[in-house]
């Protein structure tokens, strides 16, 4: 792995390929389990999660299905400041067991929208598995059932991530470089 450049910023080698294969391994396992007889609804926020949605799903030997939401953020007229919308979710949910499937939860404000838009529509159960978490930033209550790698509070991209659109394809994970 070589040092990038994306745009303006330069990123260095993180983590591996293999690494994060191995992170989704566990992660698959556990997940497995829990939903072995549930029929799970994985809903993979976009851009982001396409490389973890792919990953995980073909490690899961269980029946499931899978769909994709984007997130519309904008400020309504109301109070509460920003109010977010998943768009693209056509889906039945109500009843269902629903896994969010996230690249990163970083300090947690896209998650916390996420599952407020979810529980509305009364999903059985809803749980997070994210492929990273940044433990230092994520400052919110919903616990995050499924995580991969936690890393520290550091600009990451590769295996979904972008910086400004570029990087998500890049394998691995990069990290902003310190010199
Ligand atoms: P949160 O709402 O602060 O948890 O941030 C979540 C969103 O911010 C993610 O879905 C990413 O799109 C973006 N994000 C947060 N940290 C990173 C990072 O290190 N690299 C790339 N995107 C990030
Ligand atoms: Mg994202």
């Amino acid at each position: 792995m070589a040092n990038v450049t994306l745009h303006d910023m330069h990123f260095e080698p993180y983590l591996g390929e293999a690494e994060v294969a191995h992170a989704i391994d566990a992660l698959a396992a556990n997940v497995a389990k829990d939903y072995a007889n549930k029929t799970p609804l994985f809903v993979g926020v976009l851009n982001g999660s396409y490389f973890f949605a792919s990953e995980l799903l073909k490690r899961l030997d269980i029946p499931c299905e899978i769909t994709f939401v984007k997130v519309a953020s904008y400020h309504g007229t109301v109070s509460s400041g920003t109010v977010s919308q998943l768009i693209g979710l056509n889906e039945r949910i109500a009843g269902r067991h629903v896994v969010v499937l996230e690249d990163i939860v970083d300090t947690g404000n896209t998650i916390v929208h996420i599952m407020e838009a979810l529980r509305e529509q009364q999903p059985a159960t809803v749980a997070i598995a994210s492929l990273l978490l940044k433990p230092e930033a994520y400052k919110k209550d919903i616990p995050i059932d499924y995580v991969a790698l936690e890393i520290p509070n550091v600009f990451v991209v590769g295996s979904g991530l972008d910086h400004d659109g570029l990087g998500r394809n890049l394998p691995g994970i990069y990290r902003l470089a310190t010199a």
